[in-house]
């Protein structure tokens, strides 16, 4: 029995139920499950929380546009998330949603306690608001007059509000970055949050009563409070705090909250002043984590180009996506998914590497020893005394790079121990050794080694495929054994186990057909997903436009610029010259004979020399996170109003 070794507590972001969960996010869960299940491994009392951020202005305007109260809406989406996690079988010992009375009635109790310190007051907010982000930003955070986060154009608001003396806590904030090297990691995060204290924090807005999905402020009913003081105080009310404190004293402060980079800012600066002020102990450490993107950017609902994990572990399973998750990524820097480099590791990895040695040496076994593991016996030669020195020192390393969250780094580790056992195979041919009598010490050496190593490997690679790990120790006859951590690091464990031979635990993957099938599962969505748009206009708006068809006479390049076409059009009776920055989406010639939308009573203007007398209209789609031009020809008849 592995001795405990205290206690250890780790969080994941809670994630927003505004649409199913994609990749990204479970990239996120799936480390922090191989975590929690490595810690339970070597002895620690682990606590792994989960959950999700459920308030808030846009699932409100969500729900209202599907016809549900939001409560509705939430319960649906959670459901799904409760279900994939479910199927991926992710180990959180809670779940809390932030609508469940034990979360609202807590953070009812935390707000009182801030307001009860001096630290919460009222007064007014005025600042540039992104709606979608639910944020408010002062101007020098904007970037190019847009929200930093998220991109989008942001509007000035105003709004009676309570706030939070953030800024307080500013020089003890600074201390925190500056004295404890190991509270936020990696070190590039550490710097930016640095300097970013070092600008000066402003007082935190933490109420909106410009919508009503949310924690009500106890002291003032017109108010909610705002998103991120209900969402960060999670990871404590779910323990109990402040009226419970049984788990509280048991697992706070938490050993790491794992989030992703674009809220570490929440959760380094405004999470642990908020804790200062409640004189409560802070988090040891916030790891931020990168991103997926795919080849065309960040993955997001509303661009229409994320990856659905369900869909990979219905073709692959569970363990082959967790493996690549965990084996393919960097922490702490962003990743670009590709269906290729995810079938390659699946193929490489997987079925050659992992699942060629369990079916080599179960097959071996049985085939050359009655379906037992031999003992070893007689000296060891340097192959057996290579690879034993490998596959025992395995663990050690991967503890090493398991402290550092480097999931890739300690798996690269258990499969140098794999390709080192197949490679041991191929030096010591078995299949010739058991030509003769007289090579059956030898041969039973050789087969206690790889089962030995195999046993070895079951145990390492537990923590991040449970499923597989229990599969093979199913074949290699150990179904009886719990899986204990301390026993990768010793040999001579095996002793005349039955094997039995199971399906190949990894089947070989024919790259090309599942890219093709990949593909073809994209398209046939059943979602209704809003699309991400600018703010709507008025009819009287829209009404000035004079909108004409025209058919294009010629196209050529500008000869001044690059990006543009100057077109020659028919509209009706007229013939006009329009340019149009297409240059980069159709080539000239496909533009001939085709129709188009015009508005035709733009008012003239030069664009690089040129006279431009109106404008095409052409409509862009999002596929992959790149916007595509296209013509739009389903239209009237030449010369008519389209509208
Ligand atoms: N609700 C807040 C978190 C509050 S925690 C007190 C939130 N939710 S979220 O659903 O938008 O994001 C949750 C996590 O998923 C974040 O850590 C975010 O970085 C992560 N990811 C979302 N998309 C991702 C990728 N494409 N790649 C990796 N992680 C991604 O923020």
């Amino acid at each position: 029995m592995t001795e405990k070794k205290g206690k250890y507590y780790i969080t994941t972001p809670i994630y927003y139920p505004s649409s199913n969960l994609h990749i990204g996010h479970t990239y996120c869960t799936v480390m922090a499950d191989a975590m929690a299940r490595f810690k339970r491994l070597s002895g620690y009392d682990v606590r792994f929380l989960t959950g999700t951020d459920e308030h808030g202005q846009k699932i409100q305007t969500i729900a209202k546009e599907q016809g549900v109260t939001p409560q509705e809406y939430v319960d649906k989406i959670v459901g799904g998330i409760k279900d994939l996690w479910k199927t991926m079988e992710i180990s959180y010992d809670d779940f809390i949603r932030t609508t469940e009375p034990r979360h609202v009635e807590r953070v009812q109790k935390i707000f009182m306690q801030l307001y009860e310190k001096g630290d919460i007051y009222k007064g007014e907010y005025e600042g540039m608001y992104c709606t979608p982000c639910e944020s408010f930003w002062t101007e020098s955070q904007l970037v190019d007059g847009k929200c930093p986060d998220c991109g989008r154009p942001v509007e000035k608001a105003k709004e009676e509000a309570y706030f939070f003396r953030l800024s307080k806590y500013q020089d003890r904030l600074l201390d925190l970055f500056e004295n404890n090297p190991e509270f936020l990691q990696p070190d590039t995060r550490r710097n930016e949050m640095i300097s970013f204290v070092k600008q000066g924090l402003e007082d935190l807005c933490i109420s909106r009563s410009t919508f009503d999905w949310g924690i009500p402020v106890p002291i003032d009913e017109k108010h909610v409070i705002y998103v991120w003081l209900d969402a960060l105080t999670n990871y404590i009310t779910a323990l109990g705090y402040p009226e419970d404190p049984e788990l509280y004293e048991k697992y706070w402060p938490v050993n790491v909250h794992l989030v992703g980079k674009e809220i570490v800012r929440f959760h380094t600066i405004i999470w642990p002043a908020m804790l200062m002020s409640m004189e409560q102990p802070l988090p040891k450490q916030v790891l931020g984590h990168g991103w997926l993107l795919l080849e065309g950017g960040k993955m997001s609902k509303s661009k229409g180009n994320v990856v659905d994990p369900v869909k990979l572990i219905e073709r692959y399973g569970i363990d082959a996506l967790k493996y690549f998750l965990l084996r393919e990524y960097t922490f702490g820097q962003d990743g670009v998914f590709t269906n290729e480099v995810m079938l390659k590791r699946m193929n490489y990895d997987l079925a050659n590497d992992l699942g060629n040695l369990v079916s080599r040496t179960v097959s071996m076994i049985e085939k050359y020893n009655g379906g037992f593991v031999p003992d070893a016996s007689g000296e060891e030669d340097p192959t057996d005394k290579d690879l034993k020195a490998i596959a025992t020192s395995a663990a050690d390393k991967v503890e090493a790079h398991m402290d550092k969250f480097e999931f890739n780094l300690a798996l690269e580790e258990i499969w140098v121990a794999v390709r080192r056992a197949n490679k041991y195979i191929d030096e010591n041919t078995p299949w010739v050794l058991a030509k003769d009598e007289a090579g059956k010490p030898r041969l039973d050496t050789v087969l206690h080694n790889l089962a030995e190593t195999l046993r070895i490997v079951s145990v390492l690679i537990y923590p991040f495929m449970h499923t597989t790990s229990n599969e093979i120790r199913k074949q290699l006859g150990l179904w009886y054994a719990d899986v204990a951590w301390e026993d990768a690091f010793t040999f001579e464990m095996m002793q005349g186990e039955q094997v039995k031979k199971g399906n190949p635990i990894f089947p070989r993957l024919d790259i090309e057909k599942e890219l093709e099938e990949l593909e073809a599962l994209k398209g046939g969505s059943e979602e209704n997903i809003p699309l991400e748009l600018k703010d709507p206009i008025e009819y009287d708006d829209f009404d000035k436009l004079d909108l004409r068809v025209g058919t294009i006479l010629s196209a050529e390049k500008h000869p001044k610029a690059d990006k543009l076409l100057v077109f020659q059009v028919q509209m009706g009776t007229e013939k006009r010259q329009i340019i149009s920055g297409v240059a980069q989406y159709f080539k000239p010639e496909e533009c001939v004979g085709k129709k188009v939308v015009v508005v035709a009573n733009l008012k003239p203007r030069k664009l690089r020399g040129l006279e431009s007398k109106g404008m095409l209209l052409f409509a862009d789609n999002v596929v992959d996170g790149k916007t595509r031009y296209e013509f739009v020809t389903t239209v009237a008849e030449d010369g008519n109003p389209v509208s």
